[in-house]
């Protein structure tokens, strides 16, 4: 038989233990572990366990990846948690081919029902495309930015068209397929004159705060 003293003390191990549990919980339901050396800013999720799980990420193999409706996986170049903003690798081009990867999914999708959207600091480059889309709002002349980038490449010589993905146009998709564009590539924060060296190629997105 227990003493009340010796009751007591054990009631007060008992309670310390949850004390500390408590306190230990939501931190580790706070920021994710690194992946890899790259540091996962809160709300940003890679597991259940820690994070916003409306904020997924993927981590594999120590690599951070945002990953689309269409399940494609997009390599996370950069994140700006003071902004709210990560970039993302556009897709590459099929071998010996003017046609992303990602071109039979329909390009770039976001999830509408994620916090997440494109910002509106992409230039969005088209390539390969066919002549009905120049009725749309593009810049499809021989001065458009996406002839420097497609001369001496697969896209050469086909029509080209950019556009500044502002709010004027959906911030869920950038859209690619047979017989419209085949192809695309972004440079963030694009300025007239900036030479091809100095591109920041990447899709810009933003999150809504918590
Ligand atoms: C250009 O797009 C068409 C379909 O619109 C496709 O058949 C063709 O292979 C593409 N060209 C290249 C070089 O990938
Ligand atoms: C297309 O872009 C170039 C370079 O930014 C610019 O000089 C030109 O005026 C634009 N043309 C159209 C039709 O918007
Ligand atoms: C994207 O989301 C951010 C944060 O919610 C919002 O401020 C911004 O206006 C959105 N941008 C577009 C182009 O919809």
């Amino acid at each position: 038989m227990e003493s009340p003293k010796q009751l007591t003390s054990l009631l007060h191990f008992h309670f310390l233990f949850l004390v500390l549990c408590a306190a230990h919980r939501p931190y580790s339901a706070l920021q994710c572990p690194n992946c890899g050396y790259t540091p996962v800013p809160y709300p940003l999720s890679t597991h259940p366990s820690c994070g916003n799980p409306n904020y997924p990420l993927h981590c594999s193999q120590n690599t951070l990846f945002f990953l689309s409706p269409t399940n494609n996986l997009y390599r996370v170049q950069s994140i700006d948690p003071l902004t709210q903003r990560l970039i993302i690798s556009p897709p590459a081009f099929e071998p010996n081919s003017c046609r992303s990867l990602d071109l039979a999914s329909g390009g770039l999708l976001l999830d509408e029902s994620l916090p997440f959207n494109i910002s509106s600091r992409n230039t969005v480059m088209l390539f390969n495309c066919s002549s009905n889309i120049l009725l749309s709002p593009l810049n499809c002349s021989a001065q458009s930015p996406c002839r420097i980038f497609e001369e001496g490449g697969e896209c050469d010589g086909l029509l080209c068209c950019s556009y500044l993905k502002d709010a004027s146009m959906t911030s869920h998709r950038i859209r690619v397929r047979d017989g419209g564009c085949t192809a695309y590539t972004s440079v963030v924060a694009f300025r007239e004159g900036l030479g091809i060296e100095n591109w920041e190629f990447g899709v810009e997105l933003q999150w809504a705060p918590l």
